[in-house]
């Protein structure tokens, strides 16, 4: 496993929203007037320190107190950086901070040590937010347990989740592609292991997406998936995982009901391929340590079983 496994962070300097931009901007902008402020400082320092050196019989130099002119230049011009600052800085507000006066799009909701994402028609997934490109979505941002902190570097700022109160936040790309985000506020063991994965796709494959997802489970049609949907209910599986149309819901853990279409498991840390989720059915606490799924040890035959069932959950 790698550092810049599956879900490597992308950089906040190329931003794909006009929120990010406006992000952007007010940080290029900032550090631009601080450079030159720290170099004009910097300079005339060195500068003074050259110039005006002790030198061999050169006695006491000529002593002065006070400049009205210089205080009053350097006080102005302090003055009128900040003003400047707190204009950008407000717009930037403007730019990147929704009003929360209407229904949100989509719902977040941060767990330890996932991601919840429920749309209005009924779609429930985990960790993989799928968007149409060139709209605003109001996301409302939630936690289940501790403060967590959504962030897409790319797409937006940076909104917390707080127990029992809901932030908004926007959400939008302009172009069709892959966005990778993390949590972003220390919140427990696996805090590094709380990816987002934000696919951006024209509106109409958004829209089958989103249909297809609130369809319920294709039901197991093989002897092994049968064989494995009965061990996730002996196996007490469903007292977390939902599957849709199976299983009672549930939102202790992420719902299961399209997990094949998933590209990750474990909220990023691996693949989502026969090879590592066998591991992960094995020992999820070799693969993500205090991850809240215990490890059940599984025969191999039944872990086989239940791949053949997962897999049906197209
Ligand atoms: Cu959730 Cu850090």
């Amino acid at each position: 496993m790698t550092l810049h496994g599956p879900g490597a962070v992308d950089p906040v300097f190329s931003p794909a929203s006009p929120q990010a931009a406006a992000l952007a901007d007010v940080f290029a902008r900032t550090l631009l007037v601080c450079a030159v402020i720290f170099i004009l400082v910097a300079g005339l320092i060195i500068w003074c320190m050259l110039r005006y050196r002790r030198r061999p019989g050169g006695g006491e130099p000529k002593q002065t107190a006070g400049n009205e002119k210089l205080e009053v230049t350097w006080t102005a011009a302090s003055i009128l950086v900040l003003v400047w600052l707190f204009v950008l800085t407000v717009r930037a507000m403007n730019a990147s901070d929704p009003p929360s006066d209407r229904p949100p799009d989509l719902a977040v909701i941060g767990h330890q040590w996932w991601w919840e994402v429920r749309y209005p028609n009924g779609a429930v997934t985990a960790n993989e937010i799928h968007i149409p490109t060139g709209s605003n979505l109001l996301v409302r941002a939630g936690s289940a347990d501790v403060i967590h902190d959504f962030w897409v570097p790319q797409l937006g700022r940076k909104i917390d989740t707080i127990p029992g109160r809901s932030n908004h936040t926007w959400l939008r790309a302009d172009e069709p592609g892959e966005y990778l985000g993390a949590c972003a506020e220390y919140c427990g063991a696996e805090h590094a292991w709380m990816r987002i994965r934000v696919v951006a796709e024209p509106p109409e494959e958004f829209a089958a997406w989103v249909g297809h997802q609130a369809e319920p489970a294709a039901g197991p049609a093989t002897p092994a998936a049968i064989r494995g949907e009965a061990i996730f209910r002996e196996q007490t599986c469903l007292n977390c995982h939902g599957i849709r149309g199976v299983t009672a819901e549930t939102r202790v853990a992420p719902d299961l009901t399209h997990f094949a279409d998933r590209e990750t498991i474990g909220a990023g840390v691996l693949t989502n391929n026969v090879d590592n989720l066998t591991r992960w059915l094995k020992d999820p606490q070799r693969i993500k340590r205090g991850v809240h799924m215990p490890s059940f040890r599984l025969t191999t035959a039944e872990i086989d079983d239940l791949l053949a069932s997962l897999e049906t959950l197209q």
